[in-house]
């Protein structure tokens, strides 16, 4: 993709990087202080999440460790394909572990339910979901999040670590992508 074709598909910006920061910073403050003296694994869903996940926990100021699992929902463009598979999987026992899954966006909740689903029956010693974004409008599932730094309405978003087809994952602010 050329640059111009790049720069014609971001719309507008919908979460400045500034706000972005300020509500990471925030919620890293919040789990410092809710998780101290607990262990604490932070388990960010690939792909997505990895540009949170990196800001979020530079944010904490407790002892964390991190690890990855990959699902994909989305196999191109901005319709959901209906089915979740785990392409990654943690190979640790998180037994001993509160373990917070770290999320870029809850769309038809899918995703998130599975996952919960299959963590849960690990016996974490707690678990919960924290999600950058949130697009209840669009939930076809049960299930909701611990809390989501930002709700948006119904439209596909791009940059800080979500995507289109695989590209604009790099963006440092939440634009509305123009199809
Ligand atoms: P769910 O299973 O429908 O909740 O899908 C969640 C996944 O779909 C997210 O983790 C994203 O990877 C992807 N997704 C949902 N909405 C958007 C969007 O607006 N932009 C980019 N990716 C999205
Ligand atoms: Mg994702």
């Amino acid at each position: 993709m050329d640059k111009q074709t790049f720069e014609s598909k971001i719309k507008r910006v919908v979460i400045s990087e500034q706000e972005i920061k300020t509500a990471v910073r925030g919620l890293g403050e919040r789990i410092s202080r809710e998780y101290e003296n607990k262990p604490l694994l932070l388990l960010g869903i690939l792909k997505g999440s990895f540009v949170f996940l990196s800001d979020l926990c530079r944010e904490i100021t407790i002892p964390c460790e991190v690890e990855f699992m990959a699902a994909k929902s989305y196999y191109s463009g901005t319709e959901s394909s209906g089915n979740v598979t785990i392409t990654y999987d943690i190979k640790r026992d998180i037994s001993k572990y509160n373990v917070i899954i770290v999320e870029d966006i809850i769309d038809t909740g899918r995703t998130l339910k599975d996952i919960v689903k299959l963590l849960k029956d690990r016996n974490p010693i707690s678990l919960k979901v924290f999600t950058l974004l949130d697009k209840p409008s669009r939930r076809l599932v049960d299930f909701e999040a611990d809390e989501a730094l930002f709700t948006i309405p119904d439209f596909f978003v791009i940059g800080y670590g979500l995507d289109c087809g695989e590209i604009y994952r790099n963006l440092p602010y939440i634009a509305e992508f123009s199809e």
